[in-house]
């Protein structure tokens, strides 16, 4: 294995925005290591680092007064001190009301459950604001009795709750060609997972009565791009809910209130929000976003195409460049499993860019298609280390090498791309996306 590549020769350093991540997050860390060095050689009047009035054996300012009461908090927010764990976009990348997309902050959490406020949006044409009281979902098509329901109908049929990943298709796809975006947030982060609450979309499908023949089903949103995909009736008798609830209290609007389709294990394009319309057919409709996109373009010009199931894939989130390795000792190495196959059954990590593979500890609940929690501990003595994980899910499938990947699919995909991840954390602790080939 050559590892040229992690000198940056193998990778579009060229790039600007790219560039642009690397001085922007790298020189967060900075700022505050040389801080506290700079007050203690008295250059300083004030400290970045811990104030000593509020060390033991000193009472802490926060201790000398009253805090707020309650009726200051009407709806909880995290602490002042966690305002930069935010989803973040990405200036050049589609930001606009059309077409946009925001990041989850992979690096600042931990445990399984994406915190709702966190979650990643991708709108084809911004969010709908909906009145619930208002809105319908119509069934028609190939069905007994078409049908129409109000939020009310449908939260009377049976109840489920179910934890599960989203991954957009696109999650890494700008990573294709080469390490472009520094920062886990930025080639991970369209990924979150969430408690849903809702009714079996099979239920909701009975009620109507789905005529013999039918096999596909046309699922749209009432957002302003009216978003639709085809999706196949085995998977929706299968598995699918339409969710009114996530981590326990309703959609937030960015994730598609009042209702959603939930379609687990299956990339997130076909879990339309705000939906609105299903109809039932026996073809699929070829719709813009199964056609012109969410299609997977070969070497050889040809299409892969109803590329539905997401594959097993994993990323450490910590250390990666937003999160560098501090101090030298005891750290900690965690990250994030899933596959759209089932359970994550096993995660393996490389701090030497794959020459000795060890198995990670797995902690937290391991839900079927859900984000699967992995830890190594482990000491640094301020070596480099070219750090990997890799996931294997309950099918036995193992999670490829970009290498091995693009020697199957090309470079010309945008969408599907699990492979391993590569950090380089430097001597410093600083890291960098890199890749080796
Ligand atoms: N549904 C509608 N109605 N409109 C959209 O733009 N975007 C899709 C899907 N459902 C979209 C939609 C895409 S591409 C993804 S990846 C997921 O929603 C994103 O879900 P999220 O915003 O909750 O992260
Ligand atoms: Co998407």
């Amino acid at each position: 294995m050559t590892k040229h590549a992690i000198d940056g020769s193998a990778s579009p350093t060229g790039h600007a925005s790219r560039r642009r991540f690397l001085t922007g997050t790298l020189a967060g860390g900075l700022v505050a290591a040389g801080g506290s060095e700079a007050f203690a050689q008295g250059r300083k009047k004030k400290p970045i680092g811990p104030n000593p009035d509020n060390q033991p054996p000193n009472v802490p300012d926060w201790s000398k007064t009253l805090g707020d009461g309650v009726a200051d908090h009407p709806y909880g927010k995290p602490s002042k001190y966690e305002a930069h764990v935010v989803r973040r976009d990405v200036e050049w990348l589609t930001a606009s009301r059309q077409s946009s997309v925001n990041f989850t902050p992979l690096h600042e959490l931990d445990g399984i459950i994406t915190p709702n406020g966190l979650c990643f949006e991708r709108h084809h044409g911004g969010t709908a604001d909906i009145n619930p009281f208002d809105h319908r979902l119509i069934v028609h098509g190939m069905v007994d009795k078409p049908l129409i329901f109000s939020m009310d109908d449908i939260k009377r049929f049976p109840r489920y709750n179910r934890v599960y990943f989203l991954e957009c298709a696109a999650n890494s796809g700008m990573e294709w060609r080469g390490a472009q975006l520094n920062g886990c947030q930025f080639t991970h982060g369209m990924v979150h997972n969430v408690m849903y609450t809702g009714v079996r979309l099979r239920d909701v499908l009975e009620e109507a009565g789905i005529k013999a023949g039918a096999k596909w089903l046309q699922v749209e949103g009432a957002d302003s791009a009216g978003m639709n995909r085809s999706l196949p009736m085995q998977k929706a008798l299968d598995d699918c809910l339409l969710a009114f609830k996530m981590n326990g209290e309703a959609l937030r609007t960015e994730q598609g209130y009042p209702l959603r389709l939930v379609v687990p294990g299956w990339e997130g394009n076909l879990w339309v929000k705000w939906i609105r319309r299903i109809e039932v057919g026996d073809m699929p409709w070829q719709a813009r976003e199964e056609t012109s996109k969410y299609t997977d373009l070969m070497a050889d010009g040809r299409s892969r195409r109803f590329t539905f199931a997401m594959d097993a894939k994993s990323v450490v989130t910590n250390p990666s460049p937003e999160a560098p390795l501090k101090v030298k000792g005891r750290n900690i190495i965690t990250g994030l499993a899933w596959s759209g196959r089932g359970k994550v059954t096993r995660v393996d990590v490389t701090l030497d860019g794959g020459r000795n593979w060890q198995e990670a500890r797995i902690d937290g609940p391991v839900f079927d298609r859900s984000l699967t929690r992995f830890y190594v501990d482990f000491d640094w003595q301020g070596q480099e280390l070219l750090v990997q994980s890799r996931a294997h899910d309950e099918t036995g499938y193992v999670q490829p090498s970009k290498v091995e990947l693009r020697k199957v699919r090309g470079v010309n995909s945008i969408y599907h791309n699990n492979g391993i991840q590569t950090w380089l954390v430097r001597a410093n602790g600083e890291t960098e996306n890199v890749e080796i080939s």
